[in-house]
């Protein structure tokens, strides 16, 4: 997406939000630091008022590379001055004034958990940032934040390529605290449809099969299966193609059986439950 003009990227953006996909997942460091400065030039290309749409981006992340030359290890940075730099920075590239939604983007081991949550309690209260969350957190450094400040949700992998959140209590502490897990890479990264390896296959054969007992596509199946965790996940697409958006929306129509979300559980796990 970062190689299309803004033109051709605000037509992807109001086809999303005329499907009702009005929230756009961001990071201060995706496509090298250039996505959101190519979003908000498709932005302002679009016929999109500011509160259409949802805009979420993630700072801590510190990589190597050209775009970064002072970094000389990829690290992360929590520190309260990072954050105010990183927030300002991704609000002049999306030409914006204010993020609906600020995500740490992952553990920092070096995090001072209350001096943290005052920088992201500032941010709030600047009117720079109306809700702050986290990302790729396990449930006790969850924990640990949510101590100093509310979150409003975990970002975290899972589909049926990755089911740690499933069993190792992420998604039990969001229904037990009642956040809505936003989910990254809901269809595997685009594995579930050219399995490298066995637990891959295992998956798209059975997808297969049900999607022809539901009359559906795999992908549609595969997020109805995440769809139907009592947490509420929200899916975040990472397709860009609008023809596969709209297909995917269905999903949210569609309720697997108990039966048949074991039978693709047991597929990905490779075993069956106890
Ligand atoms: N917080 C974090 O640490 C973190 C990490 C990674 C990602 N994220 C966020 O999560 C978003 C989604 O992640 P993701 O992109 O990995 O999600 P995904 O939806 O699991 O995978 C998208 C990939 O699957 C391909 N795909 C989808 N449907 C397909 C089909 N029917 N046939 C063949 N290929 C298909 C897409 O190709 P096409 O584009 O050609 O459709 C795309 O390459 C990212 O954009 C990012 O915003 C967050």
């Amino acid at each position: 997406l970062e190689t299309d003009t803004p033109d051709k990227l605000a037509k992807i953006i109001e086809g999303c939000c005329a499907l009702g996909i009005t929230s756009f997942d961001h990071a201060d460091i995706y496509g090298g630091g250039e996505a959101e400065t190519h979003f908000g030039a498709a932005l302002h290309a679009s016929g999109l008022a500011r509160d259409e749409i949802q805009l979420i981006s993630k700072c801590g992340i510190q990589p190597m590379g050209e775009n970064y030359p002072g970094n000389r290890v990829k690290h992360y940075d929590s520190s309260p001055a990072h954050i105010v730099r990183s927030i300002d920075r991704s609000l002049k590239a999306l030409g914006t004034e204010y993020l609906d939604l600020l995500l740490l983007h992952r553990p920092d081991p070096l995090m001072q958990a209350e001096e943290t949550a005052r920088a992201l309690e500032r941010s709030m209260q600047a009117g720079k940032v109306r809700a702050v969350g986290v990302s790729n957190f396990s449930p006790s450094q969850f924990a640990l934040l949510e101590r100093f400040i509310p979150l409003a949700t975990n970002q975290i992998e899972c589909s049926l390529m990755h089911l740690d959140p499933l069993e190792d209590g992420t998604l039990d502490q969001a229904q037990n605290i009642g956040f809505r897990p936003m989910i990254w890479s809901p269809l595997g990264g685009g594995q579930l449809f050219a399995p490298e390896e066995e637990r891959g296959r295992r998956v798209t054969e059975v997808l297969h099969q049900l999607g022809q007992r539901y009359d559906e596509q795999p992908s549609v199946i595969a997020l109805a299966w995440l769809l139907a965790m009592p947490s509420r996940p929200l899916p975040i697409l990472g397709s860009g193609r609008l023809d596969r958006l709209r297909t995917y929306c269905r999903a949210g129509d569609l309720s697997l059986s108990r039966q048949d979300w074991f039978i693709l559980y047991e597929a990905s796990r490779g075993y069956p439950v106890a």
